[in-house]
């Protein structure tokens, strides 16, 4: 599936061999990298240790599968299934368990939390992003997040906590308490809050209400999307199959629904009809991402008279070195870098990845000379479950398939099957097929791998496990 990529690897392996023989620096550049997630990670596992000295800073000392985060609040996988510890993954760098806290771009130095400051010839910005409230009152006190493992942890200890308590609120005969705690809001119709929905009603389904049949009928699913339809920016018009499965699973879909205020067990909702109010036991908030603070205070740092002109994040050009610094100094990958693409993992990876492969052939023309060979991104497709054993794939067949110098979608027999679309998009079954070979294959250890297959078939046998420390 990937063969293009190995391709181009062992293309650069090649050059990379090449060029050391022809020359050998004898000093060691000093690269700091700022992150462990996708980006960082893809970027230092291509780093030649013989060229770099390589210092990773992060608070988190692993790195962690998003994709199979949503899967990890309801039980269908362990947490410890999808970490994988960072000092097992790069091998050829040190790692330090610290913050970034602010960087001299012009002394070329980071510093960090408990007194650690670093020297670096390379500065690599790969801090991520953090959810985003837009300022909505209430949502940082009340919502809830679903962004790292901790929020997937934190969230599965409050909804089995709050199931509980309904229960109870029942037996005392409090009927209507024992409703709103089991109503769970989420807000955020992209594919966070979509895949949520999805995992939250397989598990009330085939788990939940037969654990709890006193509160059975009382479980409610609620999805508020300010947008009028689902996963619009990812599937267009095809997400009215997946708001109209949903509905089918039984979770009620709010479109046209914006999030005004949260307060305490009740959230304010600005719709067409006016603004309502509804009762909530949990609000997961998967609205969207934004910038840390570390990185808006990075782009203040360089400034708007110096192309930061940007309220997402810092802007890059084509071959991601951040705007307004000295070339070839400071670069950013990933969700804290605007270049022009979404906020996904599989952009972080390839930047990642293009980046390391630029330093890696050890020519630091490369990466300052405005001639450098631009990141080019390859789209492979989008995909999300959407429960009962349902997926949402669309997957873009030149990235995978190459027919001579013309494109698979250009061919005769691609226009006849499919007309104008020049993507293969997969509903249900075979859509859930293509979501979970595809993920699993993509897992970054065969630890990770054998616990998350070990963890999908404990699941299928037994059903999810019922307390929040299991
Ligand atoms: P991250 O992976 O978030 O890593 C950021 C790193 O920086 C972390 O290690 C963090 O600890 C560290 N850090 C933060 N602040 C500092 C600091 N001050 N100093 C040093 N280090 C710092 N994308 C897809 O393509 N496909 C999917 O299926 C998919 N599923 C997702 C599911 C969920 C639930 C979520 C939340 C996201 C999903 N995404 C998916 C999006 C994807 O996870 C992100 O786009 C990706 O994680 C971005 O990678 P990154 O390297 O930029 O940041
Ligand atoms: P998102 O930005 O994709 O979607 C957030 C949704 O929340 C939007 O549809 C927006 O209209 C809605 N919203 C914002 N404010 C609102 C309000 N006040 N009231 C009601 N609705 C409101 O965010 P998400 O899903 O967290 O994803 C973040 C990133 O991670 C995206 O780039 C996404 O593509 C990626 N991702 C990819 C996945 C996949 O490929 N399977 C899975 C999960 C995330």
């Amino acid at each position: 599936m990937w063969i293009n990529d190995d391709l181009d690897d062992m293309k650069y392996e090649v050059d990379r061999i090449l060029y050391h023989f022809a020359k050998k620096d004898p000093v060691k550049k000093k690269v700091v990298v700022l992150g462990s997630g996708w980006g960082a990670l893809s970027f230092v596992r291509k780093l030649d240790p013989a060229a770099f000295d390589v210092t990773v800073v992060s608070p988190r000392p692993f790195f962690f599968y998003t994709p199979l985060l949503v899967g990890s609040t309801t039980g269908v996988v362990s947490p410890g299934a999808i970490i994988e510890p960072i000092r097992d993954n790069v091998p050829n760098a040190n790692f330090l368990r610290v913050h970034c806290k602010d960087v001299d771009l012009e002394n070329k130095k980071v510093f960090c939390d408990s007194g650690v400051t670093l020297d670096y010839d390379h500065l690599l910005v790969a801090v991520g992003a953090q959810p985003n409230t837009f300022g909505i009152p209430g949502v940082d006190k009340y919502g809830r997040f679903l962004k790292e493992i901790e929020h997937g942890r934190a969230l599965r200890k409050e909804m089995l906590d709050i199931i509980e308590r309904a229960d109870v609120a029942m037996a005392a005969g409090e009927e209507d308490k024992a409703k709103r705690l089991l109503n769970f809001v989420v807000v955020g119709g992209g594919p966070t809050g979509v895949e949520f929905c999805g995992e939250l009603s397989d598990f009330i389904k085939q788990d939940l209400k037969r654990r709890y049949p006193k509160i059975a009928d009382y479980f409610q699913v609620t999805l508020v999307e300010a947008l009028p339809g689902l996963l619009t920016m990812l599937l267009g018009a095809r997400g009215n199959y997946v708001q109209e499965h949903l509905t089918h699973l039984g979770v009620e879909v709010k479109l046209n629904a914006m999030v005004k205020e949260v307060q305490e067990e009740k959230v304010q909702l600005k719709t067409k009809d006016g603004v309502i109010d509804m009762d909530y036991g949990i609000l997961v908030w998967v609205a969207g991402v934004g910038m840390r603070p570390f990185t808006r205070a990075l782009c203040e740092k360089i400034g708007k008279e110096n192309g930061q002109t940007d309220r997402r994040g810092l802007l890059v050009d084509e071959c991601l070195r951040v705007k307004g610094t000295r070339p070839g100094e400071v670069f950013a990958v990933g969700d804290c870098a605007v270049s022009g693409k979404p906020p996904t993992a599989q952009v972080a990876y390839q930047q990642g990845k293009y980046l390391g492969r630029m330093f890696r052939l050890g020519k630091d023309y490369l990466i300052s000379d405005p001639q450098a060979p631009p990141f080019k991104y390859c789209h492979q497709g989008t995909m999300a479950y959407i429960g009962d054993s349902q997926g949402a794939a669309e997957i873009d067949p030149n990235a995978f398939i190459k027919l001579g110098r013309s494109s698979v979608t250009d061919h005769f027999w691609w226009r006849s099957l499919y007309g104008e679309q020049d993507q293969l998009r997969v509903m249900g079954p075979a859509g859930f097929a293509i979501w979970r070979s595809t993920y699993f294959s993509k897992l970054f250890s065969s630890r990770n791998r054998w616990s998350v297959m070990s963890d999908w078939l404990r699941t299928g046998m037994f059903g999810r496990p019922a307390s929040s420390s299991a």
